[in-house]
């Protein structure tokens, strides 16, 4: 069964109680977009920061961190303090191999799983060689940056090229997807190999969270 990761992005008002409804409906994770401004228009550094505080004093359930940052490390060490359950940073974000294996092996010390995303346009084949090393691959099915956006299907394909190269060679990780999820998509999503789906204004803006995340998660 897909799990489910509730990006929070799109929550405004009532944030306090709406982390609640999700606390009930069992979300499996809670998705947190950072951005920086920079890596992406947006900047969410400061909602995301104090959303996470709130989150983590009215629930255990495990914390998936997604940073849309330039720079990595600066916002991991912000991070860290929460201890989240995974972060994932944007392989774009860094200059060279030397550096997304330093910020690998940073996490990973840290006791923290550690994702690596990949934007639309990045072919999956130049993550190859961090695969053995990480814990999970984001492949974002919308332009990274705003909730609410469409899913481009042509990304699809990269997750069932990446779930396909994982099984011949034998790695053991995590696909999320990111990004335009929805009722009426996730059997696509899901039918692709994903192994979790973050969903934000697709939960956040229906009035059942429990109903949602349930027929979510049945695909
Ligand atoms: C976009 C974020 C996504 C987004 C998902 O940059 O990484 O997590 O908030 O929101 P929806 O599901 O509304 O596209
Ligand atoms: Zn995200």
């Amino acid at each position: 069964m897909v799990e489910i990761s509730t990006s929070i992005l799109s929550i405004k008002e009532n944030a306090i109680q709406k982390f609640y409804d999700l606390e009930v409906a069992r979300t499996d994770y809670f998705h947190i977009d950072v951005m920086d401004g920079k890596f992406v228009k947006n900047d969410t550094s400061v909602i995301m920061k104090e959303y996470t505080n709130t989150i983590k004093q009215i629930s255990n359930i495990p914390i998936d961190v997604h940073l849309m940052v330039k720079d990595v490390r600066k916002y991991v060490d912000e991070y860290l303090a929460y201890m989240p359950d995974r972060i994932t940073f944007h392989y774009e974000a860094l200059e060279s191999i030397e550096e997304v294996k330093n910020i690998i092996q940073y996490i990973k010390e840290n006791n923290v799983k550690v994702g690596i995303s990949i934007k639309p346009d990045t072919k999956v084949e130049e993550i190859y060689d961090f695969l053995p090393y990480v814990h999970m691959v984001l492949v974002m099915t919308v332009e990274p940056g705003k909730g609410g956006q469409k899913l481009i299907p042509e990304t699809l394909e990269k997750v069932r090229i990446l779930r396909q190269y994982v099984t011949n060679n034998n790695i053991e990780l995590d696909i999320e997807a990111d990004g335009g999820i929805k009722l009426e998509n996730i059997r696509e999503v899901v039918s692709s190999g994903v192994d979790i789906a973050v969903v934000g204004s697709g939960i956040t803006n229906t009035k059942n969270y429990t109903q949602t995340i349930k027929k979510l998660k049945n695909g």
